[in-house]
Formats: C-alpha cells, sequence, structure tokens
C-alpha cells in the first residue's frame, strides 16, 4: 500500500471528516481535516484480512478465549519495547479513554485530585471533571518549544488531596519523549505524594528516529503505585475498535481493578480483539516501520513550511502525529489566528485551550495524512497568514 493513495473519508461516519463543519465551521467540500487523533491511511493487510474473515464467517458472536490476543500483546510489548508482560496483568477496556475513567473510578474517591502535566490529551481532564473529582493543573515550563518538568515547583503546589498522577508517555501534544531521568523524577513525585501512576503510552509506537521509548514499567521503584495502558489503535488506526490495555503488575492494584471490572460488567468486543491480535504481528510490525518513515517525512515538510511563515513555530516531534504550532509570535488574539486557520485556511485543527493551562497560543495539527494534504495546508496557511510576510 501507498501511504500517498487520497482515502475520501467523507459521508462514512467519520468523527474526523464528517464532524469538522459542525465543530469547526470547516466546510466538508474543500477542507482539509487536521483535528481528532486518527490517521487517513487504511492499517496494515493483515488487519484487513482479520476483519473480512470475520465478515467472510458472518456470524457475530460473543468473543471466547483470549490467549492468542494476550500472547500478542507479549510479543509486541517484549519485541517492540523490551517489555516482559505476564498474561494475568492485561485488562481489556473499551479504549484508553474508557481505561482512564476506569483507573480514576477504582483508585480515586470523589473530591480527590488528580494530577496533570498540562498542556495535555483532553479526554484526561473531562473524565476527571466528569467522575467528580478534581483537576490538578500542574503547567510544563517551555525551553525552546519544547517542554520540561518542573518537579521541584510542583512539589510546592501539592496539598496533600491528590491521590493520582496520568502521565501522557510519549507526551499528547507537544511530543516529548521522556529520557529516563525524567521518568525517575516522574516516579519519585509519585512516591513522595502517595500518588497512583497511571502512564498512558498509547503513542509509544510512534516515535522518531532518535529518540527511544522508554517504558514507565522499567523504572525502579515504582511498580507498586503503577497502571500501564497501552493500545493497538494509534499505532495502526483502528481507534474506531475501540479496545485498550490497561497493564497492572502489583496483584494488590491488580485485584482492585479487577473487581471494578466485574462490577461494571465490561467484557471484550470481538472486532476489536482480532484486529489487535491480527496488528500485533511481524506484518504488522513491518507496516509501522514504514509509517514512521512516511510520518518522519510528513512532519518536516510540515515543520519546513510552518518556520517560513513569521510568527509561526512548531514544536520539535519526537514522536506522535500531532504537530503542536505555537501562533504566540503573530501577536494575534486566539479568536484571529483560529478564525484564519478555520476560515480562511479551511483547516480543522484542536484548539490549544482544550489541553489545559499553556495551550493558549496554540493549535493542534494533525499530520498523519497523505503529503499532498501536508503540502496544501502549508500553501493555506502561507496564504491566510501572508499579510505577515
Ligand atoms: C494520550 C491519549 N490517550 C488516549 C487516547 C484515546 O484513546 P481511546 O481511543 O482508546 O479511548 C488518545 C487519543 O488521541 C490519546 O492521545
Amino acid at each position: 500500500m501507498s501511504f500517498d493513495e487520497i482515502i475520501d473519508r467523507r459521508g462514512t461516519h467519520s468523527a474526523k471528516w464528517d464532524m469538522m463543519e459542525t465543530l469547526y465551521g470547516v466546510p466538508a467540500k474543500d477542507g482539509l481535516s487536521m483535528w481528532v487523533a486518527d490517521m487517513d491511511f487504511r492499517p496494515p493487510q493483515c488487519v484487513q484480512d482479520a476483519v473480512q474473515g470475520m465478515a467472510d464467517h458472518g456470524v457475530y458472536g460473543y468473543f471466547g478465549g483470549d490467549g492468542e490476543y494476550k500472547a500478542a500483546i507479549q510479543w509486541w510489548m517484549e519485541n517492540r519495547h523490551g517489555w516482559q508482560v505476564q498474561p494475568e496483568w492485561i485488562f481489556t477496556t473499551h479504549g484508553l479513554v474508557n481505561g482512564t475513567s476506569m483507573c480514576i473510578d477504582t483508585f480515586t474517591a470523589p473530591g480527590d485530585g488528580v494530577v496533570l502535566f498540562t498542556p495535555v490529551y483532553h479526554a484526561f481532564a473531562r473524565v476527571i471533571e466528569a467522575a467528580g473529582r478534581r483537576v490538578v493543573e500542574c503547567e510544563m515550563p517551555l525551553a525552546d518549544g519544547r517542554y520540561e518538568l518542573d518537579i521541584e515547583g510542583w512539589n510546592a503546589r501539592m496539598d496533600g488531596s491528590e491521590t493520582m498522577l496520568i502521565l501522557c508517555s510519549p507526551h499528547n501534544p507537544g511530543g516529548r519523549v521522556w529520557t529516563r531521568t525524567e521518568l525517575e523524577q516522574v516516579a519519585e513525585f509519585a512516591r513522595r505524594h502517595d500518588l497512583i501512576l497511571v502512564s498512558d503510552e498509547i503513542h509509544h509506537d510512534l516515535v522518531y528516529p532518535g529518540h527511544r521509548h522508554i517504558p514507565m514499567a522499567h523504572i525502579d521503584g515504582i511498580a507498586d503505585r503503577l497502571v500501564m495502558m497501552t493500545a493497538t489503535t494509534k499505532t495502526f488506526n483502528i481507534a474506531g475498535s475501540h479496545v485498550g490495555n490497561v497493564i497492572i503488575s502489583d496483584p494488590a492494584l491488580r485485584t482492585r481493578f479487577a473487581a471494578r471490572m466485574a462490577a461494571m460488567g465490561m467484557s471484550p468486543n470481538s472486532f476489536g480483539l482480532i484486529m489487535a491480535t491480527a496488528a500485533y504481528s511481524p506484518e504488522g510490525a513491518a507496516w509501522v516501520d514504514d509509517l514512521m518513515v512516511y510520518l518522519d517525512g510528513n512532519r518536516k515538510v510540515f515543520d519546513a513550511g510552518i518556520a517560513q511563515i513569521p510568527g509561526l513555530a512548531s514544536a520539535p516531534l519526537e514522536a506522535t502525529y500531532l504537530s503542536w504550532v505555537s501562533f504566540e509570535g503573530t501577536g494575534m488574539t486566539p479568536e484571529e489566528f483560529t478564525g484564519r486557520v478555520s476560515k480562511e485556511a479551511r483547516i480543522a485543527t484542536n484548539a490549544g485551550p482544550t489541553f489545559g493551562k499553556g495551550g493558549e497560543s496554540f493549535l493542534r495539527f494533525n499530520i498523519a495524512t497523505p503529503r499532498a494534504r501536508i503540502d496544501e495546508a502549508v500553501a493555506r496557511l502561507k496564504d491566510a497568514f501572508g499579510d505577515l510576510q
């Protein structure tokens, strides 16, 4: 397959393409959709074959026997991340937003503080607040457009009412791959404030050359308070299958989580499990390697284009296909630069403030689309901000 192929996703119940007019006022006719995090590519053939096999069989009953699925997860984590996972550690949730809310429900109480390093993936705050817990925003400082941790400053902000920290690793948005030293600092922060550490590693396969993702599970002295979350869905572009893994090595935490899963009546979706099992394979791995070469090319073209527009600056992406662009240098209000992007450039993006403190002067652009669309987006942005040249 070629990542260059333009696939028209309009009229397919695609949130990304079919909701952009309603949500962002970007016309369906000739708008470019660069918001929500799914890619405009088909998954690898092994995943297509698995779905086709289900359709050919044509009976869609309850799923049973998750041994193959768990073995595929073990294989992937060992081969791609050097992380050994035991089958009994793995819980399957209805995606990782659901996994996050299950963790909040299991390990915190109403009114508790849940710490986020912001700006960060917006659904975390949404589910924390919906569950009647409090979001404790710890804003990350920027150094040359790259987010850093401010553990010392954040230590002083904790008041003892916080019971959980949700880390995004690699980070969305901003694209940081946290270093071992940074992960050790995060672990120390969680221990010091007695926080359960939920490490959302959904972007862990989408890492660019020169960077290496380290699973939080590889950091010493954190296992007794650590919940890992991973999924096939970002990596293979199968987010509609809504399946994710919550992986807990600590037996006591696991017992508590298992009890909540049982109480919520959670059971897996057969499409999700069969697609994920097919994806975590040597064929899937080769596809991801090709994907990353393509995305690396997109990242370079997009960054080079943004760098030519005075006042705009894109974060140096170390991972993810979500480019975080600052408009601070334009001197415009958020309404003005957002309006120019959605109305003049006709591009749907995610608004920075939805990611929490520190996101005010940013828009997030999804660059996982055929290269021709990246070229088109850059050309439209140059026009929309042409008066700044
Ligand atoms: C950090 C992070 N976690 C979770 C999700 C969504 O997970 P799911 O679709 O499995 O609910 C996203 C989607 O962009 C994400 O960026």
